[in-house]
């Protein structure tokens, strides 16, 4: 197959993706219409250069100014339905695990948000296909106790979309341990549990994440490479690896070559690539399956098989992820590669 047909396959594979937060979805013209709107002043209001940062500090300080800018349930429904309209038009998304942050809108009381995503996801589903689960995150910058808070609502406000509780933010600011208590209280409400750990060096937030707040899969992980026997632990429990191919470049300078996602997978452990924050990093999910395929040189199984094990990490309960396995299956036999699905990824 040539370079621009490989390209195209793996542009327009059915996929899924796991790992994937809300307000780091806002393309920069609809930050700054809804900026404008409702009176926020964002860091840059040129949309050319709103995106525009050095690091992940500089990153998590544009992604709250534009959490602000999201101020009414219409507000959340509109992101909600370009998100997923945008990774259907990049990507052929058919399922995404999106991740939100309720404590990142104090104007905004969690069940105006739920009901605003539940509008978005509900209009994408209708017009495009695409279905949706949510996962609520805590941001780590804040204290223990407004996390505890917060799962404290999430379970007062029962939603058959939210599935699981996730860990977001400056990983130098909130250790794992402090997130206990938060994460005792989803796990008492059937909440699955995932957290950001490793994506910047630190092994031990892996393994803390894994043996106390009882997290089943991994947001990035990268830092697992240099610890063999948290990684032989992480192949032998099953733990998936949520990467993002775009801000894993962003971490190791840019060099494709020096991407850990590879190596992951080559050491055998469980990994699905996601596109994270896609408009702040340039990319959206058929690009960041285009890069990783291209550098890791995917076969058409192989990045079929990636899909399909993906499915196996999702948060949704047996019935339901029975139920998208089949739809996927049959969508990929569709997308007509010519080849069986379900062969064991690279
Ligand atoms: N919040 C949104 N994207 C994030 C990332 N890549 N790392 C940590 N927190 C985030
Ligand atoms: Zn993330």
């Amino acid at each position: 197959m040539s370079d621009l047909a490989t390209a195209e396959f793996l542009r327009g594979l059915p996929k899924i993706e796991l790992h994937c937060h809300l307000e780091g979805s806002v393309p920069a013209a609809t930050a700054i219409d809804l900026a404008r709107r409702n009176g926020i002043v964002l860091p840059s209001m040129d949309a050319t250069r709103l995106y525009e940062f050095g690091d992940l500090e500089g990153f998590l300080a544009v992604y709250q100014a534009v959490s602000r800018a999201m101020v009414s349930a219409a507000d959340f429904a509109t992101v909600t339905y370009e998100s997923l309209a945008d990774g259907v038009k990049s990507g052929n998304l058919r399922y995404r695990e999106i991740a939100f942050n309720p404590t990142n809108h104090p104007d905004l009381t969690y069940p105006e948000m739920l009901a605003g995503i539940t509008d978005g996801i509900e209009a994408a589903e209708r017009d495009l296909g695409v279905t949706s689960r949510l996962i609520v995150a805590v941001n780590r910058e804040q204290s223990p106790a407004v996390a505890a808070d917060l799962l404290r609502t999430v379970l007062a406000h029962p939603s058959d979309y939210v599935v699981g509780i996730g860990l977001d933010h400056n990983e130098k600011d909130g250790p794992p341990e402090a997130f206990r208590e938060a994460y005792e209280i989803a796990a008492s409400g059937g909440l699955r549990r995932t957290a950001h750990a490793g994506e910047r060096g630190n092994v031990a937030e892996i393994a803390t994440s894994i043996d106390l707040l009882g997290v089943t899969r991994v947001d990035h992980g990268y830092a697992v490479l240099g610890h063999a026997d948290l990684l032989q632990r992480s192949i032998d429990s099953g733990i998936h690896f949520a990467t993002c191919w775009g801000t894993a470049l962003f971490h190791c300078g840019g060099d494709p070559a020096a991407s850990p996602i590879g190596a992951m997978i080559d050491r055998g452990l469980d990994v699905s690539i996601s596109s994270d924050d896609p408009p702040c990093f340039g990319t959206d999910i058929g690009n960041e399956y285009m890069r990783a395929g291209a550098q890791l040189g995917w076969s058409e199984s192989a990045a079929e098989a990636r899909v399909l094990s993906s499915v196996e990490a999702t948060f949704l309960d047996d019935v339901d992820r029975a139920a998208l396995r089949d739809r996927l299956r049959v969508e990929l036999a569709a997308f007509g590669s010519g080849t069986a699905p379900g062969e064991q990824p690279r």
